[in-house]
């Protein structure tokens, strides 16, 4: 990794554990966590992993941000994937360099880049979102992480749930919107056969409603699944799991499309609603 310079993102840790991010800006001072001040030119030039000094106080380690440290940092005016559940979609998506998606809502931008980094100059991502204004923070992020806008990537002002003109069949669909059912015609027709239809939703009262509509058509019974995730607590004295978890945050369905319809295929696979 190069050493930092003006324009880069930055992640600066304390002793503390306590975290900032910068974007740095030439004459820019930035307060940190501490309450010190820190000049960013203290940064630039510095390899990632160095220590950099506030004005009169402690040494922070200086890091490049990963994608987990950024969509923590970034602004988010929409609820997103949280870093818990993000990897789980590239594995059940089956995301790879070259793989065409489409996701709609775009949000605040965490799941495409998290689609962009892996499906490479090859893949191709579509990214629909009906408000303008989060369509625009999904975009300052992104390029905000990026360094500017990527060359997969199509970011589209729509509704899903009207259909997507000019849609390439797709490897896979990520829906993560209030009603995912409104959009499965969109989805069984721009899907290649054999495609993964993923849905992110927080209640089961939406799973109900997604698996009512999905019976007798196109689409596999899914598999629904939850992630739940457990930090230790790290110390001289102890070692030990944190009395917390991070527990529901979603429910991820998958579906695989196939042809026609596969009436009476899925009897005794279909839970009866
Ligand atoms: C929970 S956010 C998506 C978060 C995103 N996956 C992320 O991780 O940053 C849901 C988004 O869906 C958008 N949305 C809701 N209905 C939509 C529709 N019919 N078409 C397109 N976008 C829609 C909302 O405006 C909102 O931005």
């Amino acid at each position: 990794m190069s050493p930092f310079a003006y324009g880069d993102l930055v992640l600066l840790l304390d002793g503390k554990g306590r975290r900032v991010l910068l974007q740095l800006a030439e004459d820019q001072v930035s307060q940190v966590p501490s309450g010190h001040h820190l000049p960013h030119q203290e940064v630039v030039g510095k390899d990632p992993g160095s220590w950099v000094k506030p004005v009169g106080g402690r040494p922070l380690l200086a890091l490049h941000p990963s994608l987990e440290d950024y969509v923590m940092a970034m602004e988010r005016p929409t609820q997103i994937i949280y870093p818990k559940d993000m990897g789980q979609l590239l594995v059940y998506g089956d995301v790879r360099p070259g793989t065409t998606i489409l996701e709609a809502g775009v949000g605040s931008g965490a799941t495409a880049l998290l689609f962009l980094r892996v499906l490479g100059p090859q893949g191709k991502l579509i990214s629909v979102e009906r408000r303008a204004d989060f369509l625009r923070a999904a975009r300052d992020n992104v390029v905000t992480f990026w360094g500017g806008f990527p060359a997969s990537w199509d970011l589209r002002h729509g509704d899903i749930y009207e259909g997507l003109p000019g849609c390439p069949p797709l490897d896979l669909m990520f829906l993560d919107l209030p009603e995912p059912q409104r959009a499965l015609p969109v989805a069984a027709d721009a899907l290649k056969p054999g495609g993964l239809l993923l849905i992110w939703v927080p209640t089961i009262y939406q799973v109900e409603k997604v698996l009512a509509q999905t019976r007798q058509n196109t689409f596999s019974p899914p598999d629904i699944k939850e992630f739940w995730e457990r930090d230790w607590i790290t110390g001289p004295q102890s070692l030990r799991p944190d009395h917390r978890m991070v527990g529901h945050t979603g429910f991820l369905l998958r579906f695989r499309r196939h042809h026609g319809k596969g009436d009476g295929l899925y009897g005794p696979l279909d839970p009866p609603l």
